[in-house]
């Protein structure tokens, strides 16, 4: 794969990242910008990646490297992609080896932005940014953090791992077109807590990697995501907008929010039924021999509610639910299907170690249309991919 390091400050953090690309296999090829090289120098990435370095088209000519790198590749990530080269590469431009690589490449393309909020935001970056996603090229949201100086806002690089991450995804579905381009989805993951008092809830075990996996993978297929987390302690994933919450109730806002103009839904989050009428404003004490008891009142129904909104705009969008169950599972799972009225019902059997915080899970996704299509036990973005395989069919256009 080819590694394009463009000249912002971020490139100290592609050391680590290309540490991680070559030690899990891969052959990189690391092709900086003239810029790039004020920030890290050439012996650095030539040692980290045991290959030649060059930034023009001037060096080795005999092997013609500015066609050559571009069309051998299988993957070409940009990282940190600056605004400027984000601009060479919208209009095609081809004045250094970096750039003549993305012209003759047909392989994959993966930018990761990064560079302050406010050029990040300017309208000149955002149409750089569609006409690239436009093309099919993966251009993953910065994330939100401290950026050079004092300064705080969206433009981070994601962590090296999380790049390494996105490298993967995008490797492992080989030259297939992102075919989630162009798209917005929106995602929940993990579990609802209820509050009792301030120092207790109810909730239950879900650990949020079946959405993250979601989310990764709408990313790798080149969706603009935006993954709705309730209680998750994994990583932020890469070009991801993380919104977070705890309770249904919140829950409940940020997806009827987030929902408006998404193209797909899926709720993946475990949402409590049912929370304290009133959670105590101070931390309930023992008293007397009897507990106390907890008066519950239920939870809205989001997935329903989701369904409703799309009723009343008349909007195209692809609801999918999921539903974990312990017996008479295809059953339960076509009941629920037409009680939420969603497209797609993604159920999983679990109990006795199945599903809840393992890598690995297996599901019958059930189609309003009567479809059913069985997913073998796998990772988690083998689920996920298929799960969005099955969205894609649905999609307008
Ligand atoms: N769900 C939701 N809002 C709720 C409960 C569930 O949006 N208050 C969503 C879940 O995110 C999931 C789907 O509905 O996508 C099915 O969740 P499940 O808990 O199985 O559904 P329930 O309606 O609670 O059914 P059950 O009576 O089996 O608990």
């Amino acid at each position: 794969m080819v590694l394009g390091v463009g000249g912002g400050i971020a490139a100290y953090k592609v050391c680590e990242l290309l540490r991680r690309l070559t030690e899990s296999g891969h052959r990189v090829r690391v092709v900086p910008t003239a810029d790039a090289l004020r920030f890290v120098g050439e012996p650095t990435w030539a040692a980290l990646s045991g290959q030649p370095v060059a930034t023009g088209v001037w060096d080795e000519v005999h092997e013609v490297p500015h066609v050559r790198i571009g069309q051998s590749a299988d993957l070409v990530l940009v990282a940190p992609a600056t605004a400027n080269l984000l601009a060479k590469a919208a209009a095609g431009l081809a004045d250094d080896l970096l750039t003549n690589t993305l012209l003759t490449a047909r392989c994959p393309v993966v930018f990761a932005p990064a560079m302050h909020t406010e050029m990040w935001e300017h309208p000149a970056t955002q149409a750089n940014v569609a006409t690239l996603r436009s093309r099919g090229a993966v251009v993953l949201d910065p994330a939100v953090g401290r950026l050079t100086g004092a300064d705080t806002g969206r433009g981070r690089l994601p962590d090296p791992a999380e790049l390494f991450e996105a490298a993967r995804l995008v490797l492992r579905r080989g030259a297939t077109r992102s075919d989630l381009a162009g798209r917005r989805v929106v995602v929940s993951a993990g579990g609802t807590r209820e509050a009792i008092d301030p120092v207790r809830f109810l909730g239950n075990h879900s650990s949020g990697r079946q959405g993250y996996a979601l989310a990764r993978t709408a990313a790798a297929r080149g969706a603009d995501v935006t993954l709705v987390a309730a209680n998750v302690s994994l990583p932020d994933p890469a070009g991801v907008r993380l919104v977070r919450v705890e309770s249904a109730v919140e829950l409940a806002e940020a997806m009827e929010t987030e929902r408006a103009g998404a193209d797909a839904v899926v709720m993946s989050a475990a949402v409590a039924d049912f929370r304290p009428v009133t959670s105590a404003a101070s931390k309930i004490k023992k008293s007397g021999d009897a507990p106390a008891p907890i008066e519950l009142v239920e939870n809205p129904d989001i997935l329903a509610g989701l369904v409703a909104s799309r009723a009343r705009e008349h909007t195209e969008q692809t609801i999918v639910g999921f539903a974990a169950e312990t017996d008479d599972v295809i059953a339960n799972g076509r009941a629920k299907l037409a009680r939420k009225g969603c497209d797609l019902l993604v159920v999983n059997q679990v109990g006795g170690g199945r599903a809840f915080g393992t890598e690995d899970n297996q599901a019958t996704v059930l189609g309003s249309d009567g479809s059913a299509v069985d997913i073998p036990t796998g990772p988690k973005e083998d689920l996920a991919d298929r799960v969005w395989d099955l969205v894609v069919e649905r999609l307008p256009g």
